[in-house]
C-alpha cells in the first residue's frame, strides 16, 4: 500500500515530506482545535528536559503548514504539494481499527483555492483505496463553509441547540458557546438524535462557497465518482472551510473511516502566515489492511535455491547472493532442512521458482530450474537461468 501510494503521488505531482514525531503541544491546540477530542482527550502531552509542553503528533496536518511555515516557503510561491507517510498518536480506547498509534498516508496541497484540487485530492486518495484492492467502499461530502457565511448558521444552529439542550451530553453541553459545530460530530447516540433536524450549514452556505461545492460535485462527477452529499458530516477537526469529504467501508463495522479531509483555508494565517487556501486528506493504513485483500505474492521471493546435500549449502547460498545481485528475490535454507523439506519451503512461500543444486550441477555448472506452477524443469547456465526467472516462457 505504500508502494502504491508512492508511486500514485508520483503521478499527481506531490513530494514526500517528513515532520518530527513530536511537536509543541500548542499547535495542535490552536489548528486542530481545543475544544476537540483529539486535543481536550487523546493528544500524548509531554514536557522535555527544557520545560517544553510537546505532544506526539496527533494528526498530520499542522507539522506539515507548520514546517510550511517555517522554512519561509509561501515566499516561494506557487502551489506546494506534500505527501507523508507516518505513526500518529492518539489516546483512545484500543479496539479492531483503533489503536493507540497509528500509520496515516496523507497529502496536502498549499496554496490555491481551486476546488478543482479538492477534486484532484479526493480522486488521489479513492486512487489510493482502489489500487490497494479495497472495493465497496462509499464517499460522502459535504461544505461547511466559510467565515463570511458561518455566523448565520451558528446563530441558527444555538437557538436549535437550546431546544435540545436538556437531552445532551456533559461534553456537549460544555462545547455549545466554544464551538456548537463540535455538538454535530458527537458519537454519542442520544445526542445524534437530538440533533437531527438541526438546521444543516449547507442552506447557510454564501455564494462564494455555494459555487465552490458546485464546483466540486461537478469535477467529482466528471471523473466519474460516485458520492453522498452528507449534511451532517463536520469532521472532528476545527481548521475546515467549505469542502470536508469522508471514504469509509461498511465492512469495517463501527471504526468504518478509512479515509478523510477537506479544505483549510484559514490554518496557514491561524498560525502567523499570510492568507493561504489548502485542501488534504488522510487514510489510515492499519484500517485499510484490515479491509483489503492479502497480497501475499508481492512478497514471496521469486526463487528459493535449494541444496540436494550438505556438500552443496553454501553454493546455495552463493547463488541466491548472486540472483539478488540480478534484481531477483531469492532465498535459500538456513536450517538444515533436507531437499524435500526444502522445496516444501519454496511451495510455503509462494516462490515461482526452485533452482536446485547437487553434485551434478555443481560438476558441470548448469543448474536445475524447476517451475513451482508446472512442475516443468531444465538445467541451465546461470545466465539463463537469469533470463528464465525474469521473462518465463510459460
Ligand atoms: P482523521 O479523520 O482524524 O483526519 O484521520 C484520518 C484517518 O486516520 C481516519 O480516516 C482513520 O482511517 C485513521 N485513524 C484515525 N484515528 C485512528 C486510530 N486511533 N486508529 C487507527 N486509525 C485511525 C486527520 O487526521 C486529518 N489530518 C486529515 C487531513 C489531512 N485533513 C486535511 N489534510
Amino acid at each position: 500500500m505504500e508502494r502504491t501510494f508512492r508511486r500514485l503521488c508520483a503521478l499527481y505531482g506531490y513530494r514526500e515530506i517528513r515532520t518530527p514525531a513530536f511537536e509543541q503541544a500548542d499547535l495542535f491546540v490552536r489548528t486542530t482545535g481545543p475544544t476537540t477530542d483529539i486535543v481536550t482527550k487523546e493528544m500524548y502531552v509531554f514536557q522535555d528536559r527544557g520545560g517544553r509542553q510537546l505532544a506526539l503528533r496527533p494528526e498530520g496536518t499542522p507539522p506539515v503548514v507548520r514546517a510550511y511555515l517555517q522554512h519561509g516557503l509561501f515566499g516561494k510561491g506557487g502551489l506546494w504539494k506534500f505527501y507523508y507517510i507516518g505513526p500518529i498518536f492518539r489516546y483512545e480506547r484500543p479496539q479492531a481499527g483503533r489503536y493507540r498509534q497509528h500509520t496515516q498516508l496523507g497529502v496536502e496541497a498549499i496554496g490555491s483555492p481551486s476546488p478543482r484540487l479538492d477534486v484532484e485530492v479526493i480522486d488521489l486518495n479513492l486512487a489510493l483505496l482502489s489500487q490497494s484492492g479495497l472495493q465497496d467502499i462509499s464517499l460522502e461530502i459535504n461544505s461547511i463553509g466559510c467565515p463570511e457565511c458561518r455566523p448565520s448558521h451558528r446563530v441558527a444552529l444555538l437557538d436549535y441547540i437550546r431546544t435540545v439542550e436538556d437531552q445532551l451530553c456533559a461534553d456537549c453541553l460544555s462545547r455549545i458557546e466554544a464551538n456548537p459545530l463540535r455538538v454535530l460530530d458527537c458519537k454519542q447516540q442520544s445526542c445524534r438524535d437530538a440533533l437531527s433536524a438541526a438546521p444543516e450549514m449547507l442552506s447557510f452556505l454564501c455564494e462564494e462557497c455555494g459555487a465552490h461545492f458546485e464546483a466540486l460535485q461537478n469535477g467529482l462527477s466528471e471523473l466519474g465518482h460516485p458520492y453522498q452529499v452528507q449534511p451532517r458530516l463536520v469532521r472532528g477537526l476545527d481548521y475546515y472551510t467549505r469542502t470536508v469529504f469522508e471514504v469509509s467501508s461498511p465492512s469495517l463495522g463501527a471504526q468504518k473511516q478509512l479515509s478523510g479531509g477537506g479544505r483549510y483555508d484559514r490554518l496557514v494565517e491561524d498560525i502567523g502566515g499570510p492568507p493561504t487556501p489548502a485542501v488534504g486528506f488522510g487514510a489510515g493504513l492499519e484500517r485499510m489492511a484490515l479491509v483489503s485483500p492479502a497480497s501475499a505474492d508481492e512478497q514471496a521471493p521469486r526463487v528459493f535455491v535449494a541444496a540436494a546435500a550438505d556438500g552443496q549449502r553454501n553454493a546455495a547460498f552463493l547463488t541466491a547472493a548472486q540472483l539478488r545481485k540480478r534484481g531477483i528475490a531469492a532465498e535459500t535454507d538456513y536450517l538444515d532442512r533436507n531437499l524435500a523439506n526444502q522445496l516444501k519451503q519454496a511451495s510455503k512461500l509462494g516462490c515461482s521458482f526452485a533452482l536446485l543444486i547437487g553434485e551434478e550441477e555443481m560438476a558441470s555448472g548448469l543448474l536445475t530450474l524447476r517451475n513451482m506452477k508446472t512442475g516443468d524443469q531444465s538445467r541451465l547456465s546461470f545466465d539463463g537461468i537469469v533470463e528464465e526467472v525474469l521473462n518465463p516462457k510459460s
